[in-house]
């Protein structure tokens, strides 16, 4: 272990106290000058500290666990009356690999067993908390090296955090469900919470929760507040999935204390070490006040998402750095205005990218890395005969060469994601050296693109890939179509919450969906008969429920649903096959199965068990995509009838199970002229 003891610093004195680390310092008369203070660094039996006259972060040793954070005369913003080792930490759940489909495992906050000084001048410090793993820990530590990094900067008003994870070849096999850092907050302090523009507000307490003063609801997660400590929340749901927010929009969240003025922020400047790509959802600051920054989860995903290290794998990954943004405002300002400034100091964050002060050889340089460029382009004849068509806003990304899709299920590597322009170019810097897939996917546009090409970056390297054409599937044009394909559901009918659960935040668009128990609301709507669908007389903003969920009964259980799509055709070849795509934006241990005009039939497609995105219990409004192309021979087609397509979700075993579609089309052979009004 690296001990090591230095004079205290003149300004400021340190008391200890047995159990908790209380860090009184006298009050600095000039504070003018600070931030131009070098950065200095003290060793105390068992905690380390560094201060650069703005910020002191105070961490146990050799664990490194943020046990204080100093700052604006605040002793502490972390909780202080929790224990020391529960209050900004980095941890894991992880099983042994029997357990793969189980998405609970053992919790385990990661502890280091040395403390090393990696870095120290007046600029900068940076410190490690680090432990290795042998045998002797099989079945009690996740088999990882671990290596925790903190770094402060001179003048900068809050500090960095990242670690390297490491498994050696020889090491067990185990799975990784989900890995973060979390930061308690004084509840006394922080009470208002921001995650975006349009989810910010004063949070109820966590006291609120406790039995008593909250009602566990369908899972232990919501509870409805019955007695809060403010009785305006009563009557409201608190769950932290309602706040949960795709990556790429997840970029700065935290909290606000309004005496004295100071906001806490967790700033992610580059989401290429989180997993599933770009729209797959986290969670972010909720009540506690807890601030997390997730790295790798199941939540929107499912088991697939779950990182599953086989026999003689080695792997090894740099997860942050993220950047704990620390602001304050005058007693005479809006303390509401943090959260602008934190939104820019998010994007003076993201120029930085990546940031050249981080000295691990893990962490490529600006200049170790490569960059793509290019132009995506749709063709689909039958919107345009002519040519292609720019893929405006198409999402492009690198990921680890795979299958189509596959990044959405991809969590062990790096992940490199941009928004195309409107005309379809789109340009991606900063990539690690590495072989990889490009992909894509264009809102407004059904399926995913993929281009097999390895894609090998190596150092300096900038490729441009000229035009590439992403040629949708297709098999001749729209009979008819149901929805916007752009992954989510949000375009249905989303229903007004039950008025015993409602929050009164998101009754407004866009978040209508976020209330809890919508799930229920289909059996309420649709009490004797079920969804029905008539095309050209149906609009899908108001007539599709915007998830398949199962029917509530009487008696509490929860049954199949069959949804009828009723569709006229004309003139049909009964030789020819009419292809129809169904997308869905969620799927959560569902069979979903398709008839044709005879429900008693065996179905003519069934999807199988799919999915594990829990999205509908989760709020969301999708999890993972899937797109089923399926045949319909004409034969089975009724002409100058009406033709109906039966959809059932099958499985029922929780009231959770079922889908969400984004999109579903009927597409006419191709041989045939269009029919359509015909
Ligand atoms: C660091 O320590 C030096 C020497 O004790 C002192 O002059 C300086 O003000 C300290 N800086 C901070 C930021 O505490
Ligand atoms: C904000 O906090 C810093 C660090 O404690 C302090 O130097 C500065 O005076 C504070 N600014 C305001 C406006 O309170
Ligand atoms: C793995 O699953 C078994 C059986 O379900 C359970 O007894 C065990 O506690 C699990 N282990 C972990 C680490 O989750
Ligand atoms: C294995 O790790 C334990 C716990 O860190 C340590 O006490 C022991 O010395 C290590 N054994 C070997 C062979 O390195
Ligand atoms: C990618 O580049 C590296 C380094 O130049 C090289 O070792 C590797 O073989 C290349 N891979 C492919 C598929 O070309
Ligand atoms: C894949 O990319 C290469 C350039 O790397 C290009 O030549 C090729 O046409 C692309 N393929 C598709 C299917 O777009
Ligand atoms: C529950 O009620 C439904 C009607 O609401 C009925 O069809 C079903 O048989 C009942 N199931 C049980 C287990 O009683
Ligand atoms: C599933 O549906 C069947 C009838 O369709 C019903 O008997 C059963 O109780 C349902 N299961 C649950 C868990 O609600
Ligand atoms: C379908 O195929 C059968 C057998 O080849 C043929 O007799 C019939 O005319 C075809 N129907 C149409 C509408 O082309």
């Amino acid at each position: 272990m690296y001990l090591r003891l230095l004079f205290l610093s003149t300004l400021s004195f340190y008391i200890f106290s047995a159990d908790m680390l209380y860090v009184t310092r006298a009050r600095i008369s000039s504070t003018a000058a600070m931030g131009d203070l070098g950065v200095n660094l003290s060793f105390q039996e068992n905690y380390v500290a560094m201060s650069n006259g703005l910020v002191e972060i105070t961490l146990s040793n050799p664990e490194g666990h943020l046990t204080g954070i100093q700052y604006n005369g605040v002793d502490n913003l972390l909780e202080v009356i929790n224990d020391e080792t529960n209050r900004g930490y980095w941890d894991v759940v992880w099983s042994p690999p029997e357990n793969t489909s189980r998405t609970k495992g053992t919790l385990e906050r990661l502890a280091g067993t040395s403390c090393e000084v990696i870095v120290e001048t007046e600029d900068q410090v940076e410190l490690s908390f680090s432990r290795t793993w042998n045998s002797s820990l099989e079945g009690k530590l996740v088999p990882l090296k671990i290596d925790k990094r903190y770094i402060l900067l001179r003048g900068s008003s809050g500090f960095y955090t990242y670690a390297i994870y490491e498994h050696l070849e020889e090491w067990p096999s185990f799975n990784l469900d989900n890995t973060r850092v979390a930061f308690k907050l004084r509840k006394d302090k922080f009470h208002y919470m921001a995650n975006s523009d349009d989810r910010r507000r004063d949070m109820p307490l966590p006291d609120d929760r406790l039995s008593g003063r909250g009602e566990q609801l369908a899972y232990p997660e919501a509870v409805l507040l019955v007695d809060p400590i403010e009785s305006h929340f009563k009557g409201e749901v608190d769950d932290k999935y309602q706040y949960a927010t795709e990556l790429k929009d997840l970029r700065v969240h935290g909290w606000i204390c309004m005496d004295p003025p100071v906001g806490f922020w967790q700033i992610t400047p580059s989401n290429e070490f989180r997993v599933g790509g770009p729209i797959k959802s986290e969670l972010n600051s909720h009540v506690g006040p807890t601030t997390l920054a997730v790295f790798a989860s199941t939540h929107y995903g499912g088991s697939d998402l779950i990182i599953k290290f086989g026999e003689s794998e080695s792997w090894k990954k740099v997860f942050g750095p993220i950047f704990i943004y620390l602001n304050n405002v005058t007693d005479e300002e809006d303390p509401h205005t943090l959260w602008e400034d934190a939104k820019n100091q998010m994007s003076v964050e993201v120029e930085g990218w990546p940031y050249d002060f981080v000295t691990s050889d893990d962490f490529q340089s600006k200049h170790q890395r490569g960059s793509v460029s290019g132009r995506l382009l749709v063709q689909d004849r039958f919107i345009n005969s002519k040519g292609c068509i720019s893929a405006s806003g198409a999402y492009v990304g690198l990921a680890p060469p795979g299958d189509i899709g596959s990044w959405q299920r991809e969590c062990k590597k790096y992940q490199f994601w941009t928004k195309a322009d409107e005309e379809g170019y789109f340009s991606i810097p900063n990539i690690l050296t590495d072989e990889y897939n490009l992909y894509a996917w264009v809102p407004g546009f059904i399926g995913d693109y993929i281009n097999s090409t390895i894609i090998n970056i190596t150092s300096g390297v900038n490729i441009d890939l000229g035009d590439l054409v992403y040629e949708l599937p297709r098999d001749g044009p729209t009979l008819w179509e149901i929805g916007y394909p752009d992954r989510l559901a949000a375009e249905f009918y989303i229903p007004d919450p039950d008025p015993r659960y409602a929050n009164s935040f998101l009754l407004s668009d866009p978040n209508r969906f976020r209330q809890y128990g919508l799930w229920d609301r289909y059996s309420e709507l649709y009490p004797d008969n079920d969804l029905v669908y008539t095309v050209g007389e149906s609009d899908y903003t108001k007539d599709f429920f915007y998830a398949h969920v199962l029917r509530k009964t009487n008696n509490d259980t929860y049954e199949q649903a069959t949804w009828t799509i009723k569709f006229s055709l004309y003139n049909i070849n009964e030789n020819e096959t009419y292809t129809l795509r169904i997308a869905l934006a969620s799927a959560h241990q569902s069979d979903l199965q398709v008839r044709v005009n005879d429900l008693n039939e065996v179905p003519l497609f069934s999807t199988g068990k799919i999915g594990g995105d829990n999205a509908i219990a989760r709020h969301g409004i999708h999890g993972i995509y899937w797109l089923f192309n399926i045949e319909i021979p004409g034969n089975i087609l009724y002409s100058h009838e009406e033709n109906s397509i039966y959809l059932t979700q099958v499985n029922n075993e929780s009231r959770f199970q079922g889908v969400m579609y984004d999109y579903i089309r009927l597409e006419v052979p191709q041989t045939k002229t269009m029919n359509i009004n015909s």
